[in-house]
């Protein structure tokens, strides 16, 4: 098992909602698992754990310290000064690419013409880190692809300036949103690609921080 006493660990999680007006989001799928299951084992192997969690109904265990937040910009604006103490950032949000432009301040009234809302993209939190990495902190990124994975995962590292890269697809029966098991790729920057099994996700963590613990 690998060992993290005396790392400290930043995680994201779950999704983001973008508000269009009081009562109605963009959101998507991600029940925050997959990230909640890497803190938890993160603490378990003796790290300093935040955790950054958008809306997610899952609980996470005591150890870990966790802040919840809703939207993409909140997560950016708490994990960039989070990410100067961090010895490791794993980024397995899946933070909404994009919000609408205005958000109405009243409920959007339904009428007979078609509606359009205009969307503006989001900060990109991994990219933003990736700018600011110091030598010696270790950043890791998801990317959940739908085609191409390996070659869309793999330009997503080197454009986002991060050290590794989890990479699932849709298209595995038993992976990904909603499951309780998942199927990841472990790639790096020296192009080395490691394939794992379909895994309960508490097990696929034990399996992501070994990895990052032999990268360290
Ligand atoms: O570009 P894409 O959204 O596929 O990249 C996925 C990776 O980037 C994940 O690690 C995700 O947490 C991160 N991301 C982010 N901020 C965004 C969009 C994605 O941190 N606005």
């Amino acid at each position: 098992m690998a060992d993290l006493r005396g790392k400290r660990v930043l995680v994201t999680a779950g999704p983001t909602h973008e508000a269009i007006d009081p009562v109605r989001f963009i959101g998507n799928h991600s029940s925050g698992r997959m990230g909640i299951c890497i803190a938890e084992e993160a603490a378990r192997q003796g790290a300093e754990v935040t955790l950054v969690c958008g809306p997610s109904h899952l609980a996470s265990a005591p150890g870990v310290h966790r802040i919840d937040v809703i939207s993409a910009q909140q997560m950016y604006d708490l994990v960039l000064p989070l990410f100067a103490d961090a010895d490791i950032a794993i980024l397995s949000a899946a933070v909404a690419d994009y919000r609408p432009r205005a958000v109405s301040a009243q409920k959007i009234k339904k009428k007979d013409a078609s509606l359009t809302i205009e969307l503006e993209p989001t900060p990109d939190i991994l990219a933003s880190l990736g700018q600011i990495k110091r030598e010696g902190q270790l950043l890791v990124g998801f990317a959940l692809e739908t085609e191409n994975a390996l070659a869309n995962a793999q330009e997503k590292m080197v454009r986002k300036n991060c050290d590794l890269m989890v990479m699932n697809t849709l298209a595995d029966e038993g992976a990904g949103f909603g499951h309780d098991t998942n199927r990841v790729t472990i790639i790096d920057r020296r192009g080395n690609i490691t394939n794992f099994g379909l895994r309960p996700k508490t097990e696929v963590a034990i399996d992501i921080l070994t990895h990052i613990s032999q990268t360290l």
